[in-house]
């Protein structure tokens, strides 16, 4: 579908009416800025196997091929820089009365584009956490000998895992009752560069939807979700999210 500058003026007017809106974004907006999503053709789950690499047993198993696979990330990710959606979703919190982002994304990239209302639900992959005591650790924090894995300096000395939500684990503290009371009352919701498969936050959407939020999905291929959407804005986010900037700006 191509999209009109009348659905940008619309949504605009809508996104300046509102009392509150949220965005919920997924790997689909970091694309774009050279990180790959994990679901479609290119997608790190069509060549790694989650259950190898992002769940607890898979740590308990092998930390060594984790800790390396989430090195490799972390470095990619350090590489690159935020694109244009990240910065309009940034320059939307400016120019909204009440705006929350929430993320799945792990990557810093919407606070390095200047976003600060970010609500992190799979958490953050520059912090570190400890396995055993599952205690946020700093560099003083953990323990590193020669021929061992980092631990920490807790009575477990448990493993250094990354700071990110693996599956088969809950999701931050406070960070489903946060999104979901942001959702509920959000007049307009945007849910962007998602698959919308993941679980809770691919429920969120239906939060601000049965509460009478006007929904809009911002992806080039249509998900499962589309057909609850009040409108679709089909195409790459870091050329719609600015295009929405201007016609809020215009208004
Ligand atoms: P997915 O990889 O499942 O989906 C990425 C979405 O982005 C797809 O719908 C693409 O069509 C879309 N996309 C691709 N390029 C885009 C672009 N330039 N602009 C906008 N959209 C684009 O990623 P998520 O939905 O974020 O969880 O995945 C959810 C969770 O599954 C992740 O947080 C991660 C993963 O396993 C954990 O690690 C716990």
């Amino acid at each position: 579908m191509d999209v009109s500058s009348k659905d940008y003026v619309s949504l605009a007017e809508r996104l300046l009416n509102a009392r509150s809106v949220v965005a919920m974004t997924g790997a689909g907006v970091s694309n774009e800025s050279g990180v790959p999503t994990f679901r479609g053709l290119d997608g790190l789950w069509n060549k790694y196997r989650p259950e190898e690499l992002a769940t607890p047993g898979a740590f308990r198993r092998n930390p060594e091929l984790v800790l390396e696979w989430y090195n490799w990330r972390r470095d990619l990710i350090k590489a690159v820089k935020p694109n244009p959606g990240h910065y309009a979703l940034a320059e939307l919190e400016t120019l909204l009365e009440d705006f929350t982002l929430i993320t799945q994304n792990v990557d810093n990239l919407h606070y390095d584009a200047g976003s600060r209302n970010i609500i992190e639900v799979h958490g953050n992959i520059s912090k570190e956490k400890c396995f055993m005591c599952d205690q946020f650790v700093q560099e003083e924090d953990i323990i590193r000998k020669k021929g061992d894995l980092p631990r920490h300096n807790c009575p477990a000395k448990g493993l250094i895992r990354p700071g990110v939500v693996w599956f088969g684990e809950q999701l931050p503290p406070g960070a489903i009752e946060q999104s979901s009371a942001v959702s509920e009352k959000a007049d307009v919701f945007l849910s962007i560069g998602t698959s919308s498969k993941v679980y809770p936050a691919a429920g969120f959407v239906m939060d601000s939807k049965t509460n009478g939020g006007y929904c809009v999905e911002i992806n080039p291929v249509p998900t499962d979700q589309a057909g609850i959407m009040d409108l679709i804005l089909q195409g790459p986010s870091g050329e719609i999210l600015p295009k929405i900037v201007e016609a809020v700006k215009a208004l």
